[in-house]
C-alpha cells in the first residue's frame, strides 16, 4: 500500500481548507421560500357546506365548489377569502380557483376526485407541448385548477387530496383513453401561489404542476402514489420561475420532482424558461425514475436550480437529465448539495437520446445546450453504479462537476461516461476519464456555484497553505 504523497495531501487539505471557508458563506435560514401569501389572514370565510356540500363520499359536490368560488369572487378586492373544507369525504370534480382566494382544508378534510370522466372537462393544451402529453388534442383539466390568478393559497391542517386516480392508470395501462389525464393541481400563468401542509394521494397523472407561474411555494407536502402507478411524478416545475419547494416527502410512480419547460418546436416557440428553482429538505423514493428530474421537456430552457439537503432511499435513479436532438433549450446552472443516498440502482444518470417528440416535424439539429452541473457532498450506501452519464455526440455536456461524493457501488462499472467533459475532486470510486480533470484550483471557475467567492478564498489562502507546507 502506498502512502499518499505530500504534495496529494497537501491538495487534499487545501480543497478541505476552501470549502470550510466556503460553507460559512452558505446561510440557510430555516425556510429558503419567500412567500408573501397571508393564508390565515384572510378577512373572510365561508365552510363548503354553506353551499349545500354533503362528506360522505358519494355525493357529488362540484357545483358547491363552484358556488362558493363564485361568491367568494365578491371578495377578492377586499382582502380576499378562505372557503373551509372541514372534516369528511368531499367527492368533486375539477374546480376553478380564483384570484385572492386560500382553500383551507381540516384536519381529516379529504377531497376525493370523481371517478366519472365527465367530471373532468377537456380543454386545450398547453401552447408549449403543442398537444396533450400522451395524446394528441386536449387534455383533462385538473381537479383543482387555476389560471390567470395572483395569491392562491392551498393549504391546511394536513387536510387530503385523493384523485382516486386508479381509474385513469388502468385506462392509460389498456389505452382506451381519449384524451391526456389530468394533474391533481394545476395553476396557469399564476403568481404567488402557496401550496402548504397537505398530503395529495393516487393522482391521475402529474401532482401538482404549476405552468407559465411565478413566485410559487410547495412547503410541507406528502405526496404518495403507489410506485407502479404511470406517470404520477410528485411537483413538476413548468415553464415556471421562482419556484421553492421545502420540506416534501414524495413517494411515487414516476420522478418525484420534474423541472421542464415545453417540448420540441412547442416549447422552443413558446420560449418561457423555468428559472430560480429551490429545493430543500425533500425525502422520498420512486422504483421506477427519478428523485429530481429536469426535462425531458426542457426546450424552453432550466436554469438556476439550486437544491440541498436531500435524501432519497429505495430508488432507481438520484438525480438525472433527460434531453435529445429536436429539444433545443438549455440546462445550465444546476447545483446539488448534501445528498444522502440508500439503496439506489444509479446515482446521477444523463441521457442525451431520450427521443419521445411529439410529432414528426421537430428539428433535429435542434440540439439542447446542457452546462455547468455541480453535484457536491454526496453519501451513498447500496448503490449500484455511480453514473451513466451521455452526453450527445455532436453536442458535449460541458462542465459537470462533481466534489466530495462517496458511494458504496456493487458494479463492477460504476462510471459509464460519453460525450461530456468536466472536473472532479474526492470522488470514490474513481470518476470515469471525462471527469479526471482537477477542479481545485484552476477550474474552480468552469464550474457553477464553485466560483465566485470561493476563486477569490482560494487566491487568498493558496500562498498561505503552500507555505505552511
Ligand atoms: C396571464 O394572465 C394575465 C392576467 O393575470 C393576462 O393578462 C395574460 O394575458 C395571461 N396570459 C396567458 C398566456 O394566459
Ligand atoms: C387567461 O388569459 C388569457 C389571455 O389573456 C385568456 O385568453 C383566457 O381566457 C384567460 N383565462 C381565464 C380563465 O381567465
Ligand atoms: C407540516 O404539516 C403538519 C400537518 O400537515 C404539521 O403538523 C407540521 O407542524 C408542519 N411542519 C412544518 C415544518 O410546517
Ligand atoms: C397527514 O395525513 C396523512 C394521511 O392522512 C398521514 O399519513 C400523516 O401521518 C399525517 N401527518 C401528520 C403530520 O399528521
Ligand atoms: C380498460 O380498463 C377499464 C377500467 O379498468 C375497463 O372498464 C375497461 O373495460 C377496459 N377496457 C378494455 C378494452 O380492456
Ligand atoms: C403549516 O403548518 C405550520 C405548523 O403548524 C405553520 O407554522 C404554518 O403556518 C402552516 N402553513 C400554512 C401556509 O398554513
Ligand atoms: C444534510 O441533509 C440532511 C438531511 O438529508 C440534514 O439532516 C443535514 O443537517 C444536512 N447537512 C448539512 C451540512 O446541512
Ligand atoms: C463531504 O460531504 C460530507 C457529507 O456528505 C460532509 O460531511 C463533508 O464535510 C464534506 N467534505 C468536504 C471536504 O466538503
Ligand atoms: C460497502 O458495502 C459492502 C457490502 O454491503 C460492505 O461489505 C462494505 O464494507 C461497504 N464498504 C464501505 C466502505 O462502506
Ligand atoms: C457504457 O455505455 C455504452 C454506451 O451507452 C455502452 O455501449 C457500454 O456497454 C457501457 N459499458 C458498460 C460497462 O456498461
Amino acid at each position: 500500500m502506498s502512502r499518499p504523497s505530500r504534495f496529494q495531501l497537501a491538495n487534499v487539505l487545501l480543497v478541505l481548507a476552501l470549502f470550510i471557508s466556503c460553507s460559512s458563506w452558505t446561510v440557510w435560514s430555516s425556510s429558503s421560500c419567500k412567500h408573501t401569501n397571508s393564508a390565515e389572514v384572510r378577512p373572510h370565510s365561508v365552510s363548503i357546506t354553506e353551499f349545500g356540500a354533503v362528506g360522505d363520499g358519494v355525493t357529488l359536490n362540484t357545483k358547491a365548489f363552484q358556488n362558493a368560488i363564485f361568491y367568494l369572487n365578491s371578495f377578492a378586492d377586499k382582502g380576499g377569502a378562505k372557503l373551509f373544507v372541514p372534516a369528511g369525504r368531499w367527492l368533486t370534480g375539477s374546480f376553478d380557483l380564483i384570484s385572492h382566494l386560500t382553500l383551507w382544508l381540516d384536519n381529516d378534510a379529504v377531497i376525493l376526485g370523481s371517478m366519472d370522466f365527465e367530471d373532468w372537462p377537456v380543454i386545450e393544451p398547453l401552447p408549449s407541448y403543442g398537444r396533450g402529453r400522451e395524446l394528441p388534442g386536449g387534455r383533462h383539466r385538473a381537479l383543482i385548477y387555476g389560471r390567470n390568478l395572483t395569491d392562491v393559497v392551498i393549504a391546511g391542517n394536513n387536510g387530503t387530496v385523493d384523485g382516486q386516480g386508479s381509474i385513469w392508470w388502468s385506462r392509460f395501462r389498456n389505452k382506451t383513453l381519449d384524451y391526456t389525464r389530468p394533474h391533481m393541481v394545476e395553476l396557469m400563468n399564476s403568481t404567488g401561489v402557496l401550496i402548504s401542509n397537505l398530503t395529495f394521494l393516487n393522482s391521475p397523472f402529474w401532482t401538482i404542476h404549476p405552468v407559465y407561474c411565478s413566485q410559487v411555494a410547495v412547503q410541507n407536502v406528502t405526496i404518495i402514489a403507489p410506485l407502479d402507478s404511470p406517470n404520477t411524478d410528485g411537483i413538476d416545475p413548468d415553464s415556471s420561475d421562482h419556484v421553492c419547494i421545502e420540506d416534501c416527502y414524495i413517494s411515487t410512480g414516476d420522478d418525484l420532482i420534474a423541472i421542464k419547460s415545453g417540448w420540441d418546436e412547442y416549447g422552443i416557440a413558446y420560449g418561457r424558461p423555468s428559472t430560480d428553482i429551490i429545493i430543500n429538505r425533500l425525502v422520498g423514493k420512486t422504483r421506477t425514475s427519478a428523485g429530481i428530474a429536469i426535462g425531458s421537456e426542457m426546450s424552453g430552457g432550466v436554469s438556476d436550480v439550486h437544491a440541498e439537503n436531500i435524501h432519497f432511499f429505495d430508488s432507481y435513479t438520484a438525480i438525472r437529465i433527460k434531453t435529445s436532438p429536436g429539444r433545443g433549450g438549455y440546462v445550465r446552472n444546476v447545483y446539488i448539495s448534501n445528498m444522502t443516498l440508500s439503496e439506489v440502482d444509479i446515482a446521477i444518470r444523463f441521457t442525451g437520446l431520450y427521443g419521445d417528440h411529439p410529432d414528426d416535424a421537430f428539428d433535429p439539429s435542434a440540439l439542447p445546450i446542457i452546462e455547468r452541473i455541480t453535484i457536491k457532498d454526496v453519501i451513498g450506501e447500496k448503490v449500484e453504479r455511480a453514473g451513466l452519464i451521455e452526453g450527445i455526440k455532436e453536442d458535449c455536456f460541458v462542465n459537470i462537476c462533481l466534489f466530495n461524493i462517496t458511494l458504496n457501488v456493487s458494479s463492477r462499472y460504476p462510471w459509464n461516461c460519453s460525450y461530456i467533459q468536466g472536473y472532479s475532486d474526492l470522488v470514490s470510486p474513481e470518476t470515469c476519464e471525462p471527469l479526471k480533470g482537477r477542479i481545485f484550483p484552476e477550474h474552480c471557475s468552469d464550474c457553477y456555484y464553485l466560483s465566485g467567492h470561493l476563486r477569490s478564498l482560494s487566491n487568498e489562502h493558496r500562498g498561505a497553505w503552500l507555505m505552511s507546507w
